[in-house]
């Protein structure tokens, strides 16, 4: 079947369901919904209380990071193993692509190894999506891509791991107030969060960072700005909190990490302006000292180890919905 854009969504198929998850951007709200839902179930097998499902028996995934990963490569490959797909880590590392090998010969030859699944990160924003073309062009988009993680551009499983995070904890998206702080020109989790928290219907997405670490127009996205932390703060039932991308910065934007933390970072005496009953979220990795202090980051606010075991079930909802049985 071919890859038909549904709304100029090329990651729909014709009856509007995912043939890929390239990006949250334009995702109805069923849809997103759907996947949350479809998670539900799964914390189950993530937590070991049910071993395995077999949704994706007989199917092999393709972990694909071009990009250093703990949380999501892992837990992809957990989510594909408690489905019984058998999983396939390519080691970017010691792969042909470090002999001029192009990331498409790379794909077309694990394709011919009978691939099902590309779990594709890569610090090249589009490269799923240039993949998700080539597959199509190429008469093969029963493979299926999921982003994880390309450029500054998305990171929709984390996306949606934090939507489930905080449904799980907040339960209704519609009487929120949702903080995002910190390094977001360089984020993909927070365009992933921004577009996923609108869909969902969140009355106020708020973006708290310095002005050179906020993209142009940023308001656009459906985001009120404030370039004051404790203003920011002040009310919120969530707090999200990014990592400074310092891979990603070209000169200096920051005076130094010592400085950021002073104006930017998550302490006790910030966090109190928020509801007292708000969660603090983090993607990970953190760096402790620069954007969040330790007494947060491991404080009875924070929910940023769940969102990891959180993740396992999301991943499964995706690849299950992607490429069950
Ligand atoms: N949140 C996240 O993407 O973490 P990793 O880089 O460890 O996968």
């Amino acid at each position: 079947m071919s890859v038909i854009t549904t709304g100029g969504n090329p990651q729909l198929n014709r009856h509007g369901e995912l043939n890929h998850l390239l990006t949250i951007e334009g995702l109805p709200r069923d849809v997103l919904t759907r996947i949350l839902d479809t998670a539900a179930p799964f914390t189950e097998v993530a937590e070991r209380e049910v071993k395995k499902l077999p949704l994706l028996r007989g199917k092999s995934v393709f972990n694909l990071f071009f990009e250093n990963s703990t949380r999501t490569r892992t837990t992809f490959e957990i989510a594909a193993k408690r489905l019984s797909a058998d999983v396939i880590n390519l080691n970017i590392s010691t792969s042909s692509a470090n002999k001029g090998e192009t990331l498409l010969d790379t794909v077309d030859n694990l394709a011919a190894m009978q691939a099902d699944m590309f779990v594709v990160r890569h610090a090249s924003s589009g490269a799923p999506y240039l993949i998700a073309q080539h597959l199509a062009a190429t008469g093969r988009d029963h493979i299926h891509v999921v982003n994880a993680g390309d450029g500054r551009h998305a990171h929709p499983t984390q996306g949606l791991l934090d939507m489930y995070t905080i449904r799980h904890y907040k339960k209704d998206f519609t009487q929120l107030t949702v903080a995002i702080v910190g390094d977001v020109l360089h984020s993909r989790v927070a365009r992933s969060q921004i577009h996923a928290l609108n869909t969902l219907g969140v009355p106020e997405v708020r973006v708290i960072a310095p002005k050179t670490l906020l993209p142009t127009a940023v308001e656009r996205l459906g985001v009120r700005v404030f370039n004051d932390m404790r203003e920011g703060l002040r009310g919120v039932d969530v707090v999200m909190m990014l990592r400074l991308q310092n891979e990603r910065m070209q000169g200096a934007l920051l005076p130094s990490t010592q400085e950021f933390f002073k104006s930017w970072g998550l302490t006790p005496d910030k966090l109190a302006l928020a509801k007292p009953d708000a969660i603090v979220m983090h993607p990970g990795p953190m760096n402790r000292g620069v954007e969040i202090d330790s007494a947060v980051a491991d404080g009875n606010q924070a929910v940023i180890l769940p969102q990891v075991t959180f993740g396992i079930a999301v991943r499964m909802a995706v690849m299950a919905m992607l490429g069950g049985n």
